[in-house]
């Protein structure tokens, strides 16, 4: 590794820069073929097959990045514009993965954004744990049923770690937890709350009735409990539908109870996430 290697050799471009560490690699074209782990970071439908095709996810800012890898995660390679090299020196001179470094242009042109935290990282993702033991000491858990905007995954997750619930769990067809907008908007509690997918969705509630979990539906009917008279229980789930339609009726009907958060003004409901950060608040000590 080289010493001493942060500053700019005489401020100078960063293609003369001395190497951070000795996997650093100058790339100036953004259709290098090492650089496909990072191709058009905004277009899902091209990333879900690709991350899952390759079995990796992308995960962005030195933080987060450094989440990742302190959870287990192993990285592929790194990849930072040249005049943010220093955001991600430190974290990739352990590493020995690969860091790709581009003219900042040339990111945006491969990425089709522009990278505002300045490192992105390739990870490999791990198998998920069985749900049974995500389950094993939880006592508070979050189900996501069908939540389709990755941003609201990740706000959830970052709702559940800061409010001390123990594991989320997600219908067959809820957004990945490990795209790259949940990962930034979680920043990183995606890697810090056990959590795992259901695989049969029919079931679902039932076999957490039959594991001890009283099971509340979170719905922003009238007619639902207000949250405020829930009562104190040993092991809670809270049920959390979708952006468009909420819960589907099966789970809705399958469900101990049915609780609202009270609103006014005339609001029909609450943002996913807003709900979640609510009723993690009031119901994690219950
Ligand atoms: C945007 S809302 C869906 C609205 C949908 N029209 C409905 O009636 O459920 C998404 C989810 O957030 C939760 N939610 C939103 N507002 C809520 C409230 N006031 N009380 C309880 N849960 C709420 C529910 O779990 C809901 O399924």
């Amino acid at each position: 590794m080289a010493a001493d290697a942060l500053a700019p050799a005489g401020g100078g471009p960063a293609t003369v820069r001395l190497a951070v560490v000795d996997t650093q690699v100058l790339i100036t074209d953004a259709a290098d073929p090492r650089l496909a782990d990072y191709v058009g970071l905004t277009d899902v439908h091209l990333r879900r097959s690709l991350e899952a095709e390759h079995g990796l996810f992308i995960a962005e800012g030195e933080k987060v990045i450094r989440r990742a890898i302190a959870a287990g995660y192993p990285v592929r390679s790194f990849l930072v514009a040249d005049d943010k090299l220093a955001t991600i020196a430190d974290v990739a001179v352990d590493c020995g993965a690969p860091l790709y470094v581009l003219p900042a242009a040339s990111v945006q042109e491969l990425t089709g954004y522009r990278v505002h935290r300045g490192a992105l990282a390739s990870m490999r993702r791990l198998p998920l744990p069985a749900v049974a033991d995500v389950l094993e000491t939880a006592r508070r858990i979050v189900v996501l049923e069908d939540i389709v905007d990755h941003a609201n995954v990740g706000a959830v997750f970052r709702c559940a770690a800061a409010l001390g619930f123990d594991a989320v769990l997600l219908s067959p067809r809820c957004a990945d937890p490990l795209y790259r907008r949940a990962v930034k908007v979680s920043m990183g509690a995606v890697f810090s709350v056990p959590y795992s997918r259901i695989g049969d969705w029919a079931g679902a509630v039932d076999s957490l009735k039959n594991l001890g979990f009283r099971v509340l539906a979170m719905t922003p009917d009238p007619g639902a409990t207000p949250i405020g008279e829930v009562s104190a229980v040993a092991k809670l789930a809270l049920l959390i539908g979708s952006e468009g339609d909420g819960l589907t009726p099966r789970w809705m009907a399958a469900a101990d109870e049915r609780v609202r958060i009270p609103m006014s003004r005339g609001v029909d409901s609450l943002n996913v996430a807003a709900a979640a950060a609510i009723a993690c608040y009031v119901l994690a000590a219950r």
